[in-house]
């Protein structure tokens, strides 16, 4: 038999683009993206998809109502499938035992519940979710606990490697898609749909445990690799050594490479799975090892605080009254997607220190940025945030009559503003932060601008702005 029905429990980040490629792929398999959220199910059905992805778009269009569907009718859906993927989303858990580092697996469990509570046939079920080592256990403990007499279930481990902002193009080129799984005829199925677009040689298959902990690992090792440029990029700061030309020197080396050697304000969305790898080796009993990974998390969190400290102390200490431009507020750019954005510390150290806030950024909504930042875990009072934060239509607007601007996401756009006409409109002296280091710092050094960056000392700028009657400090 081969598999002519798919279903995919959570209609995210990862299970909309991964299913909407699986349909363009594949044109003679059913592919159905369920999920909780009728809102979310809504959106994916309207003109406006619920996130922004380069090119989703364009694939979602060209199937969507041929071989691809959204909807909220879960039931009918994994009566249907012959083979269903599990992408809910898999946070950091918020209470409890492991709170602030283990994977809440609530959903998962939901995931599995479902499936177990309506399934009259066979099915494949594959995690898709970035899980701790071992989940795909209890997701088999529940299927086979409320199991069916003539049921069947073989539960495979395919854990997703894009990265949001490319998601189409890592599906499309995967440098491999990984397997793991005991039962070979469902591994063998799950392979054939992969082959439609992905060379064999790229499909790797392993055990289900290898599977699960090679998703962590590949991202605790990206993550430490970030770490480990950003950790550097302090020392160049204090020794005029240029962390970019550090990285690449560093990066020529073939053992080394260039990749992920880019020094940054921080943050990133492996924090939660680093979190986790730290605390299933506590679990183990493996502290060495969990000290060894919570410093990548560590490092991550001291390159915030020491960004934002820089631009508090530049700006003579006190922030209290000042107006400042955040240049983005996504945690990357080419995605709408705010979690674990940087840019959300760097707002709340800012509105903590009493500035007031305008933002702009080209795909978070408005509703987004308030949800962010008058989380009870970011502020005790949303009226002060409504009062205090702007949300602006662009970059001009929201630079316009500030004190300082803090570049917070490295979209494209803010590479080719006008930073000359920013000056002008800006409070003097004007400051910028580039968190991202995508700026022409010369450029800004010469209309005069005070600039900061990541992993490099810049010089004052010139000419030094001349004193005139309406300078404001
Ligand atoms: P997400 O939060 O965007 O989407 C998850 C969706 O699942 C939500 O819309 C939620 O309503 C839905 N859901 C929860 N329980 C459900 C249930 N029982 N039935 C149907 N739908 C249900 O999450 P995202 O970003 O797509 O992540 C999903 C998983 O993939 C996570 O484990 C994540 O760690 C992993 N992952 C995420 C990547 C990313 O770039 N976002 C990359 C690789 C893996």
């Amino acid at each position: 038999m081969s598999i002519k029905n798919i279903c995919c429990l959570g209609a995210g980040y990862v299970g909309g683009p991964t299913c909407s490629v699986i349909a363009w792929k594949c044109p003679d398999i059913k592919v159905t993206v369920v999920d909780l959220s009728v809102e979310r199910i809504a959106q994916w059905n309207s003109e406006k998809l619920p996130i922004y992805e380069p090119l989703l778009d364009d694939v979602v269009k060209e199937c969507r109502g041929k071989n691809l569907f959204f909807t909220n009718d879960i039931k009918t859906a994994i009566l249907e499938a012959d083979l269903i993927f599990i992408s809910v989303n898999t946070p950091t858990k918020t209470f409890g035992n492991g709170k602030g580092r283990a994977a809440d697996l609530k959903y998962v469990e939901g995931a599995a519940r479902m499936i177990a509570d309506i399934a009259q046939s066979d099915k494949i079920v594959v995690e898709k979710s970035t899980v701790p080592v071992r989940a795909a256990e209890s997701i088999q403990n529940i299927l086979y606990a409320n199991n069916k007499p003539g049921v069947t279930y073989h539960i495979l481990s395919n854990p997703e490697f894009l990265a949001e902002g490319t998601a189409i193009n890592d599906l499309l080129y995967a440098d491999r898609v990984l397997i793991g799984g005991e039962n070979s005829g469902a591994i063998e199925q799950l392979c054939k749909i992969y082959e439609h677009w992905i060379p064999r040689k790229n499909i790797l298959t392993t055990n289900t445990w290898s599977s699960e902990l090679s998703k962590l690992a590949a991202n605790a090792m990206l993550a430490q690799r970030v770490s480990s440029i950003n950790s550097l990029s302090a020392v160049c700061e204090a020794t005029g050594a240029d962390v970019s030309e550090v990285a690449r020197a560093v990066g020529l080396d073939s053992r080394i490479g260039s990749k992920f050697l880019q020094a940054s304000i921080g943050g990133s969305c492996f924090q939660k799975d680093i979190l986790n790898l730290v605390y299933i080796c506590e679990c183990l009993n493996l502290p060495e090892v969990a000290a060894y990974w919570q410093q990548v998390i560590d490092m991550n969190e001291y390159q915030k605080s020491r960004f934002t400290a820089k631009v508090v102390q530049a700006l003579f200490n006190t922030v209290s009254g000042k107006n400042i431009a955040l240049l983005g507020f996504a945690f990357k750019k080419n995605t709408g997607d705010t979690r674990e954005s940087p840019a959300i510390y760097v707002a709340k150290t800012l509105l903590d220190e009493g500035a007031t806030l305008n933002i702009y950024d080209p795909k978070v909504e408005e509703s987004q940025i308030f949800k962010d930042l008058t989380h009870p875990s970011i502020c005790e009072s949303p009226e002060q945030v409504r009062k205090t934060v702007k949300v602006c239509e662009d970059a001009y607007s929201a630079t316009k009559g500030t004190h300082a601007i803090v570049v917070c996401t490295e979209w494209d756009e803010f590479m080719v503003l006008d930073y000359k006409k920013i000056y002008d409109g800006m409070m003097k002296p004007a400051f910028i932060f580039d968190g991202r280091k995508i700026l022409d710092h010369e450029k800004l050094l010469e209309y005069g601008f005070h600039v900061q960056t990541i992993g490099k000392q810049l010089r004052k700028p010139t000419p030094p702005p001349r004193m005139t009657n309406n300078h404001h400090v």
